[in-house]
């Protein structure tokens, strides 16, 4: 590979990246290392870590981080590393726990991650210089975040970004319903490039395209969005759009975060097939608006909200030319799952679409690999992707 900073200044503004970025593992070492090991990443939902004991890990690249509320009601973010011979401790996903023990030697630690116990280490031995390394933890409406860096980009502004604008769904006061990961055979850009564009919507989403307006062209969608700036404020919903641009400067030492509100197609009130509901109404939400809320939570994380229900999409990359793109879905707390809420027809919109992804992604993984492949030149309709490609270069020169 030629360095770094030689491809990075030979890409072409508004155009795809050269082959190197989809394909090369020097690429993807630097990928994790400048995005993947310093931005903020979604862990778990404060609902799966609610009582003392309570664990969630996280796998990504080499690392893994533990979630844990411990007596007190506290929440701590662990490197999932033990201190002795370096072994995990937890395994991936949701787990309750006492003490947290080492599954190699029984190494012991408290739920605050103090090393409590070591068979026969001697009597020289201190306990005390053992403890779980603590990571940088931020909880927002529910959704627990963790980085793997010292000092991380500030999440405040983010915060206090979209307090007002999530405020009426409650989503701290929310739980999973449902939860997919489809693995996608390709470099993770490919698939965040296209998550980032609805310009692919119409060729390739008939069942997406036939309830959401996003993949109207801008003066089209303008007409959908005047209706629901009015029906949203009055079900109590902001239809005001907030945040800020991932070129803008801020995004530089901020996490870039934004929401807006959209219209969906006349009689859909939900993401569902039928449009009818789902789940019972969010919070304090007082009605269907008939429209659908895009919310980014850093540049790796996002959210759509629905009336009733939250579709959480996380992008994991598993290898140079592979990501899982992971579906949670999230309605009220107190919603009965097997009374109030129709999990087939809550999940169906976002399978079938993210089935889709997976194989117009996969698709294009394959042509990028092709001796043929030139960086072609994004739409208006990709202006997203441009920034994403724009904020991934900048990151990654750093
Ligand atoms: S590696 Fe954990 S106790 Fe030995
Ligand atoms: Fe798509």
């Amino acid at each position: 590979m030629k360095s770094l900073k030689a491809l990075i200044d030979k890409q072409v503004p508004a155009h795809s990246l050269s082959q190197e970025f989809y394909l090369d593992e020097a690429v993807y070492r630097h990928d994790l290392d400048k995005i993947f090991m310093v931005e903020w990443l979604y862990v778990c939902h404060r609902s799966q870590v609610a009582e003392a004991g309570d664990c969630y890990a996280y796998d990504i690249a080499d690392e893994s981080v533990m979630v844990v509320r411990d007596e007190d009601l506290q929440l701590h973010a662990f490197a999932n590393v033990c201190r002795h011979r370096g072994s995990r401790i937890c395994t991936a996903g949701q787990s309750s726990h006492k003490r947290l023990v080492c599954p190699y030697h029984a190494w012991t630690y408290g739920l605050n991650g103090e090393l409590l116990s070591a068979r026969q280490m001697g009597d020289k031995f201190d306990k005390c210089k053992f403890g779980l390394k603590v990571l940088q933890l931020q909880e927002f409406c529910g959704f627990i975040f963790i980085s793997f860096a010292a000092n991380p980009s500030s999440f405040d502004l983010l915060k206090k970004g979209l307090h007002a604008s999530l405020k009426v769904f409650d989503l701290a006061n929310t739980k999973v319903a449902c939860h997919e990961v489809h693995s996608t055979h390709a470099n993770w850009k490919l698939v965040l490039e296209n998550f980032n564009e609805c310009y692919h919507c119409g060729p390739a989403h008939k069942e997406f395209s036939a309830s959401h307006s996003l993949m109207l062209d801008k003066e089209k969608q303008r007409v959908f969005d005047e209706l629901i700036s009015k029906r949203a404020p009055a079900a109590g919903i902001s239809a005001e759009p907030v945040g800020f641009s991932l070129v803008d400067e801020r995004a530089q030492t901020h996490a870039p975060y934004y929401y807006d509100r959209y219209a969906l197609f006349k009689g859909y009130q939900t993401g569902s097939e039928d449009g009818r509901p789902v789940a019972p109404l969010l919070g304090e939400v007082e009605a269907y608006d008939g429209g659908a809320s895009n919310v980014a939570l850093g540049n790796l994380t996002y959210l759509l909200i629905y009336a009733d229900h939250v579709v959480l999409y996380r992008f994991t990359p598993r290898s140079v030319k592979l990501t899982d793109a992971e579906l949670i879905w999230f309605v009220r707390s107190d919603a009965d799952l097997d009374k109030d809420v129709d999990i087939e027809r809550m999940t169906w919109l976002w399978n079938v679409t993210t089935i889709a992804d997976k194989d117009i992604i996969e698709r294009n993984q394959k042509g990028v690999q092709s001796r043929f492949y030139q960086p072609g030149p994004y739409s208006p309709m990709e202006t997203y992707t441009v920034d994403f490609i724009k904020w991934y270069l900048h990151k990654l020169s750093k």
